[in-house]
């Protein structure tokens, strides 16, 4: 067979979208300290919201939130909060509504994740996953309601597409993310009438994020391997998570919802590949 000679473009969604969509918006975002979730941050300031960006290290929000600012030029507050604690979480939406007055957009990204066997697998590391995937997109989603309805509002759930087969070593993660798509589902359906939107994006492997560069050899052979069998010639980018992220909180998403959106190029139709 032929080497593929397509490769999907990386854009920007400044490129696509208008600058100001979300101008006098504010979004809450769990876990946008690093990674995925501070690409996303980072788009939706991009379009002009604010953001209070929610995490355990305090150190690292306050220098990811002074980056976003200077970035973007929108307004960014780190806020320590723990989304195992309920307690934590309400704090941090009330300072949260102390600067800012509302909150339009949540993303509930907060996760852990480590590889280990179901077999040595502890009761207390299963339940930690849980606790922070599920249990904490459960709290930070009570703690948010109120003002979410209040300005009918949009959920986005960060979840995976690693559940979708039987992935070895990622039986926390696989249950935990598995629970955080249903939840969407019944919010989505219970909080329509209210104004609000639920919708899960579901990141395949993405480049530059801590697992997947622990997982995936950086050797050419594994980046040959990536071009020939993944279906859009190459690894995930932030970026493509955050575009869809600019897409789903936007206007033009105004009738989805209840919706897992899966941003991984293709791969989980393929057979023998994550
Ligand atoms: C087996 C482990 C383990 C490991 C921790 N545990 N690491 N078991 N293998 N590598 C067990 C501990 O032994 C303990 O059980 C229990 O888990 C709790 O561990 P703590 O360290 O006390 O918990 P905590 O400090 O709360 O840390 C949470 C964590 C940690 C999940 C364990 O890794 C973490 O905070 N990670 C955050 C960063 C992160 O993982 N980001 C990646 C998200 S990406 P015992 O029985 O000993 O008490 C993601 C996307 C998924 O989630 C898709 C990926 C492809």
């Amino acid at each position: 067979m032929a080497p593929p000679s397509y490769v999907a473009p990386i854009v920007d969604s400044t490129a696509i979208f208008k600058p100001d969509i979300f101008k006098g918006k504010v979004l809450f975002c769990t876990g946008g300290g690093s990674g995925i979730c501070r690409g996303m941050t980072e788009a939706v300031m991009r379009h002009g919201a604010s953001a209070a960006i929610v995490g355990r290290k305090i150190d690292r929000l306050t220098q990811t939130a002074k980056e976003l600012a200077e970035a973007t030029g929108s307004k960014c507050i780190p806020v320590q909060a723990d989304v195992r604690e309920p307690k934590a979480l309400h704090a941090a939406v009330k300072q949260t509504i102390d600067t800012f007055g509302r909150i339009d957009f949540v993303i509930c990204g907060a996760a852990g994740n480590f590889l280990a066997p179901i077999a040595s697998l502890s009761e207390n590391a299963f339940k930690t996953v849980i606790g922070i995937d599920t249990l904490g997109t459960f709290n930070t989603v009570k703690a948010t309601l109120e003002h979410v309805r209040r300005s009918k509002g949009s959920y986005i759930h960060v979840s995976a597409t690693l559940h979708y087969r039987g992935l070895p070593y990622q039986a926390h993660v696989s249950a935990a993310k598995a629970a955080v798509d249903a939840l969407s589902a019944v919010i989505a359906v219970e909080e329509g009438p209210h104004g609000v939107r639920s919708n899960v994006i579901a990141p395949g492997p993405v480049g530059g994020t801590e697992g997947v560069d622990r997982l995936i050899p950086k050797s050419e052979d594994s980046q040959r391997r990536i071009q020939n069998t993944f279906p859009a010639g190459r690894l995930g980018d932030i970026k493509d998570v955050a575009n869809a992220t600019v897409f789903i909180f936007s206007d033009a998403a105004s009738y989805i919802t209840g919706q897992i959106l899966p941003v991984d190029g293709g791969n989980k139709h393929l057979l023998n590949t994550s």
